[in-house]
């Protein structure tokens, strides 16, 4: 599907099905979120710029690659955004970090914003905006138009799961932003929910359920 990449890394995968497990409790499907961001992470981040400088490693003096440019914003749409924004800083601490509150209406399933707090000048900045659950698209397309008109205009997306409904939709609104996943799952249920998924992501992290 055009510009979405699939992580399909056997790590990924396995990862993946464990966490989709009923049985899978909340410590455990948390650390293994954790543990998929940061797989994710490393292909999401392959493009971050580097620059060479002059270290001496015990033998020699070299010429080695350290990260360079604007740091990278990670934006963690709440609240299941946070299951990946961990794994996310631990793969690169020095990141700024900005949230965005939507909840879907469960009426209407469209997202309603609550709270949004990211980092200034964003314009020059890569982003990265995480959502575990690419369903509808709702939240996801409302999400990356606020933090476009905060500043944003190297912009990437990074979930779990997506469903084919959820990138088609995300694609019409931000056709010019990548999406990342783990997987594309078969179809949305009646309640917007990723069948097979991993039921509600954000229950499922802190146990809400
Ligand atoms: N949000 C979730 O947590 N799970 C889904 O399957 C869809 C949206």
């Amino acid at each position: 599907m055009k510009h979405v990449t699939v992580v399909d890394h056997p790590l990924v995968r396995h990862k993946l099905s464990l966490l989709r497990r009923k049985e899978t409790d909340t410590a455990r499907f948390r650390l293994l979120l954790r543990e998929i961001a940061l797989l994710l992470g490393y292909e999401v981040t392959r493009d971050l710029e580097t620059e060479d400088r002059t270290i001496e490693t015990p033998l020699a003096p070299m010429q080695a690659p350290f990260l360079a440019g604007k740091k990278l914003v990670l934006i963690s749409i709440l609240r299941a955004g946070n299951g990946l924004l961990e794994g996310m800083m631990d793969l690169v601490p020095s990141a700024r970090v900005g949230h965005v509150g939507l909840y879907r209406d469960p009426e209407t399933l469209m997202a309603v914003e609550y709270y949004f707090k990211v980092p200034e000048d964003l314009r020059d900045r890569p982003v990265i905006a995480l959502d575990p659950m690419l369903a509808t698209g709702n939240s996801a397309v409302a999400a990356v138009e606020r933090i476009k008109a905060a500043g944003a205009r190297r912009l990437k997306f990074l979930c779990l799961l997506a469903a084919p409904e959820g990138i088609e939709a995300f694609h019409a609104a931000h056709p010019d932003v990548p999406v990342y996943t783990a997987a594309i799952d078969e179809r949305l249920n009646d309640h917007g929910y990723i069948v097979p998924g991993v039921g509600d992501a954000g229950d499922r992290l802190y146990g809400t359920k």
